[in-house]
């Protein structure tokens, strides 16, 4: 029994040794040690053996068990590592290749527009507020001092969620929203989408962005108005900008004034941009009418202010020489990778 066992382990580190691949291994490993396997055999026909001679030959068996198991498994290590071997050997950079690009993200030109306005009005002591883009009827129109009979009400001009709830067709709602929360005196600027029942063509969309401001304190005048916005349109288009401040009307303010700047393209003296006339439109602005003191609570005797609005879309298109406004919403990165 003993020779037999010696045999069989001796047997089968001889064919170990003429292995040449991991499967004729695989294949003698079954040969010897499977279920099935010579060594596993001898195991099972222990029962014929005497019984006082079984747990010494038991133990025979299983140690060459271990043994051939442990070279079994050596073998197998040599050609893995092998294998690991060859295919590092095969392995290599190509560094003809062309790299792989890497896309660097960057902010829109309206969101770059919308920072610059922000940082300008910071720089001057403003400071953001924020209001819903649905919007009660009462502080889109009411409040601002719009009659019931007001065009802007339409249908025509303005989205109606329901009788009196609709998307906001400007920011100055949010003008009557921080009066009512907050004591004067009150130094804003409103960033925000807008939105009007318009046809989409180059210079119209039924959403787009405007920024508001609005400036409340003791004897405030139409002097810090100019100034402030001289202040802002010399920044965000070059100290030489010339304004020009245009009697308007608005039901909010009073008076009011559209303001002009001197046309950035051809500096006055009149081009296809400004249609001739040596001036842009940039922006709405007035004193804070006394009925929008009144109706959030202000008293209109003790408190004065100034308020403004500008389209974000057409700053950005004066800025950055933009002539179709539907290249904002497009998201081409031919367009956008310019900015
Ligand atoms: N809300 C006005 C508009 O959308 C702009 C504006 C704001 C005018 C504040 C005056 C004061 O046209």
């Amino acid at each position: 029994m003993e020779d037999q066992i010696r045999g069989i382990e001796r047997a089968a580190l001889s064919e170990i040794e003429s292995c040449t691949d991991k499967k004729m291994l695989e294949t003698l490993r079954i040969k010897y040690l499977g279920k099935k396997g010579k060594l596993t055999s001898l195991l099972r026909g222990m029962g014929a053996l005497p019984p006082a001679d079984r747990p010494r030959i038991g133990n025979l068996v299983n140690q060459a068990k271990t043994r051939l198991q442990a070279r079994f498994t050596e073998a197998l290590e040599q050609y893995e590592e092998a294998e690991r071997q060859r295919a590092i050997a095969n392995e290599y950079t190509d560094i003809t290749l062309p790299g792989r690009r890497f896309w660097l993200g960057r902010k829109h030109p309206l969101q770059q527009t919308f920072d610059e306005i922000r940082e300008i009005f910071f720089g001057m002591g403003f400071s953001v507020a924020e209001g819903p883009d649905v919007e009660l009827e009462a502080y889109n129109f009411d409040k601002l001092n719009f009659p019931p009979e007001h065009p802007a009400r339409d249908m025509q001009d303005t989205f109606y969620v329901q009788d009196d709830v609709i998307l906001r067709t400007h920011t100055s709602p949010v003008q009557a929203r921080v009066m009512e929360k907050q004591h004067p005196p009150v130094r804003i600027i409103v960033p925000g989408r807008v939105y009007r029942t318009d046809e989409v063509d180059p210079s119209h969309s039924p959403v787009f962005h405007q920024v508001e401001g609005l400036y409340v304190d003791r004897r405030v005048t139409m002097g810090d108005l100019k100034g402030v916005l001289t202040e802002f349109i010399h920044q965000m288009f070059g100290p030489t900008t010339q304004l020009r401040f245009r009697p308007s009307f608005f039901p909010f303010t009073e008076p009011s004034a559209e303001v002009d700047m001197t046309c950035i393209f051809c500096q006055g003296s009149g081009c296809n941009v400004c249609k001739q006339k040596g001036w842009l439109e940039i922006l709405g602005s007035g004193m804070v009418d006394p009925n929008v003191f009144a109706a959030v609570g202000y008293n209109p005797e003790e408190w004065t202010g100034f308020a403004f609005g500008m389209g974000v879309e057409r700053i950005a298109m004066l800025k950055y020489n933009i002539n179709d406004m539907r290249l904002l919403y497009t998201n081409d990165l031919r367009f956008l990778e310019q900015f």
